[in-house]
């Protein structure tokens, strides 16, 4: 037999059996290292001018609260401008798991309703998708039953939803949390929600929706005061009036809802996505290019416009689009606010212009309490950034270098993107996860700008 030498292992001196393990070690090792080389990424070479005109998808926000509206009547609901990304793909599969039809082409999706076979939402479909939770809305108010894990909190923060508990709370509803799941009823033989005043602590978005969704049919007038005003709850109320729906106020922060005995089918198209265009419009910035953005409601990004000039670009506002002409890139503050306020969702993307401008800015979270994992990834591009509490201080740098980074989250994943088209050489970027979640081919599109970003 021959002796092993741990220094000087030759496989041939080893036994079949073991042979076979070593082999299957070594290949297992190879599959390891081939499966982090192959791990989904972008290459993004930096330092490339951009110029042409970007066509914006439908919101990512407002489509997944849409879809879920489909479930407060039994006719057909067509859903046009439904961008493709997983989170939609998410959210279609969870209406499937109840049981609901749903036909997707290219961009519109028609769902019907007709027949809702479960009331009870497989935590396997609702980790990961928060939006998950907006079927509490119209499943209380349409059956006055639900049973919905809890969707948990995430990497950007806790988002508990003591808000929409609280709501459904006041309509009559017996809410119940237990081992991590939300059982709901309404009491009664009619099982009907009866309208109430509610008063929101904070103007949570999902709290509003939710409360919307599901105060549509109940019994009498409902109101919601402190409701959170982002444009996504006004699209929401404008779908649900077309579906006969009695809602006023919406946008504002007082919302009526005179409830109604039931719902009907309608064809609804999906505004265009303020988050989107208000990344591709930094994207503009960020590589001192022109682009056009189109098509985008001005109004729904009025404060990020501004922070835009005040930074230095200038911007040629029309009905649907707006045209960035970048200038030098200064420094500006920034805190994050509910709307009309700078959206949270903005605030990674425009760090990373902040990264490349003259002088220093200070950007402040308020909105969520763990929103600056981009930092990291931006100091390893030789971003010059201090983190203290919620509060980041940035001293511009004269030039970003490539590196292989990752996004954690759906907005730090975009910031850098945003990041690598800015730098020196070719960056590698993983987190293709969370990018897809909220941006529809977004190589694709800056690709036909004149960007070069290959998928592997
Ligand atoms: C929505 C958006 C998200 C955006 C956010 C804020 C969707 C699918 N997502 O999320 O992209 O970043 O609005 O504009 O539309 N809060 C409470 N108690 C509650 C509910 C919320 O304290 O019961 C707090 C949250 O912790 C957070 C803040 O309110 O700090 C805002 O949350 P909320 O407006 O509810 O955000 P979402 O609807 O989850």
């Amino acid at each position: 037999m021959s002796t092993l030498n741990a220094g000087h292992l030759d496989v041939c001196d080893l036994p079949a059996i073991m042979r076979t393990n070593y082999e299957l070690t070594r290949m297992m090792g190879a599959l390891k290292v081939s499966k982090e080389i192959l791990k989904p990424h972008l290459e993004i070479q930096g330092q490339r001018s951009l110029s042409g005109e970007i066509n914006i998808s439908g919101a990512k926000n407002s489509a997944l609260v849409l879809m879920t509206a489909s479930l407060l009547t039994r006719e057909a609901l067509v859903i046009r401008n439904v961008p493709k990304l997983t989170d939609v793909e998410g959210m279609s599969n969870i209406l499937l798991a109840m049981g609901v039809r749903l036909d997707r082409k290219l961009d519109e999706i028609e769902i019907q309703a007709d027949k809702i076979q479960h009331i009870e939402l497989p935590y396997e479909l609702v980790h990961g998708l928060r939006a998950s939770f907006f079927c509490i809305g119209p499943l209380l108010g349409r059956l006055g039953r639900a049973r919905i894990p809890l969707p948990g909190g995430c990497r950007i923060g806790a988002r508990p939803v003591v808000e929409h508990i609280r709501g459904l709370k006041a309509l009559g509803a017996i809410v119940n949390v237990e081992h991590g799941v939300v059982t709901a009823s309404v009491p009664g033989s009619q099982r009907r929600l009866k309208g109430a005043d509610v008063i929101l602590d904070c103007p949570s978005v999902g709290a509003t929706e939710t409360i919307l969704m599901a105060s549509v049919l109940a019994e009498g007038v409902s109101t919601i005061e402190n409701a959170a005003q982002e444009p996504e709850v006004q699209d929401l109320a404008k779908m649900l009036n077309s579906m006969g729906a009695r809602i006023t106020g919406a946008g504002g922060p007082k919302i009526t809802i005179e409830g109604v005995d039931e719902l009907h089918g309608c064809e609804y198209k999906v505004m265009p996505d303020r988050i989107e265009a208000g990344t591709f419009l930094i994207a503009a910035a960020i590589t001192r290019s022109i682009i056009r953005v189109s098509p985008v409601i001005p109004e729904h990004l009025s404060a990020v416009l501004q922070k835009l000039r005040d930074c230095g670009c200038s911007l040629q506002i029309e009905n649907e689009a707006i045209n960035l002409i970048p200038g030098q890139i200064t420094g500006v503050d920034i805190t994050t606010q509910p709307f009309p306020g700078f959206p949270t969702d903005l605030q990674a993307p425009f760090m990373a212009l902040l990264a490349t401008a003259n002088g220093t800015s200070v950007v402040t979270e308020k909105i969520y309490e763990n929103r600056l994992q981009h930092v990291a990834e931006l100091q390893r591009m030789g971003a010059s950034i201090r983190v203290q509490g919620n509060t980041a201080l940035i001293e511009g740098v004269p030039e970003l270098s490539a590196a292989p980074i990752k996004g954690s989250d759906l907005r730090s994943a975009a910031a850098m993107v945003l990041a690598s088209l800015a730098a020196r050489g070719t960056s590698k970027l993983e987190g293709l996860n969370h990018l897809d979640r909220g941006y529809e081919e977004i190589e694709v599109k800056l690709n036909k700008l004149g960007a070069c970003i290959r998928r592997n």
